[in-house]
């Protein structure tokens, strides 16, 4: 018995998780029973990391005869598309668009707190507007017709609701820098080179009615309206035990009405690392259930997607919320926790 399965016996909805390249690697040491769980446990795999921009394009292209020469670095998705393919998994690639994932050869400058951000003005608006065409087209070119959908925009809104600031605003001027043509040009583009893929505009904290909610439902309108080929949203779903979910089937069912499918695509509930048994393992349980409760109430909503799946293998507790770090569904050893035994209640009835 497997989430996956129990997805498949309920509403037939997909189940998956974000993996990590580096534990399935049969080169290296990677990690057998790792490997083998997720190869057995889901429908649907995510490469956490494997697919962003900084990985697969490592250094600065170079210029010949009038065109860009990408030094893409493939090696590290494709361990992740073929072990998804192995095992008869479909995809998701996250994301192709990301203000987080600039690669390191473009150059920065003091942010508004003195750390470094990548300068807009590093390139000429007409060179990031190339850079952003290749890095899009031949990325979903590369893996046309094997990875089945699209995170193809992420994070493009501040809490507030206002776009929060790129390198590729600058290049889309209306009078001012602004994000609405990048972020309908790169749909284009993507649809352009696999018109089969599923593509989404991915986001966090818009699982409840919050200003960036807000701004995200006119956004998808807006692009609906301008024919842009855009056919899901992404709702990340990274929550805490104190959040609820309160109105979350609501704002699926809002955006579903818009003509899009809808998503979980990187859910995950963090609680204190020294929660091992009791009272927050049971709310925890309690978050997701209402989570994947939420998706199934909605007919739109296709899939349920972790980010990550054991605490031994999670970005929270190491790369962010230290102290936090138990806030996936099976224990470091691959013990079922109370979420694992929820989620395939809501699913199946288990
Ligand atoms: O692989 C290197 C390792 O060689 C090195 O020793 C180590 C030291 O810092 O870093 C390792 O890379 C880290 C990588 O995760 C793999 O663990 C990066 O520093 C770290 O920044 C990276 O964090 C990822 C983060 O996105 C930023 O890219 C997380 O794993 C990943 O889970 C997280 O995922 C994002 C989604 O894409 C978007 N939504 C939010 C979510 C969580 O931030």
């Amino acid at each position: 018995k497997t989430l996956a399965a129990a997805a498949r016996a309920g509403d037939g909805i997909m189940f998956g998780s974000a993996i990590q390249s580096a534990l399935i690697d049969p080169d290296s040491d990677g990690d057998e029973t790792y490997e083998q769980r997720a190869a057995a446990e889901f429908s649907l795999i995510a490469p956490e990391n494997d697919l962003i921009w900084e990985v697969t394009e490592p250094t600065e292209p170079t210029r010949e005869g009038g065109e860009w020469v990408h030094n893409y670095a493939w090696n590290r998705a494709e361990e992740v598309v073929d072990f998804a393919d192995r095992n008869g998994q479909t995809i998701i690639g996250h994301h192709l668009v990301w203000h987080s994932s600039v690669p390191s050869w473009w150059p920065r400058m003091p942010g508004p707190d003195g750390k470094p951000i990548p300068n807009p003005e590093a390139y000429t608006p007409q060179v990031v507007r190339e850079f952003l065409q290749d890095r899009v087209e031949d990325t979903v070119n590369r893996f046309e017709g094997r990875i089945g959908y699209w995170s193809v925009v992420n994070e493009v809104f501040a809490e507030n609701g206002s776009w929060r600031p790129s390198i590729w605003q600058r290049a889309y001027p209306n009078p001012v820098p602004d994000s609405y043509g990048y972020i309908a040009d790169s749909f284009r583009w993507a649809h352009a080179a696999d018109a089969n893929a599923k593509l989404y505009i991915n986001e966090y904290g818009v699982e409840g009615n919050t200003a960036k909610a807000r701004a995200l439902y006119d956004l998808v309108k807006r692009l609906r309206n301008d024919n842009v080929p855009i056919h899901g949203v992404g709702f990340q779903t990274h929550r805490k035990l104190t959040d609820g979910l309160t109105g979350f089937a609501d704002m699926l069912r809002r955006f579903a009405d818009l003509g899009v499918e809808v998503y979980i695509t990187e859910m995950d509930v963090r609680i204190h690392d020294t929660a091992t048994s009791g009272v927050e393992l049971l709310q925890q349980a309690e978050v997701y259930g209402r989570a994947v409760r939420a998706c199934l109430d909605v007919a739109a909503c296709k899939f349920i997607n972790l980010w990550g799946f054991t605490d031994a293998h999670s970005w929270i507790g190491t790369v962010f919320h230290i102290g936090w770090g138990r806030a996936t569904v099976l224990t470091n050893t691959l013990a079922a926790k109370p979420a694992y035994n929820r989620i395939a209640a809501e699913l199946a009835g288990w």
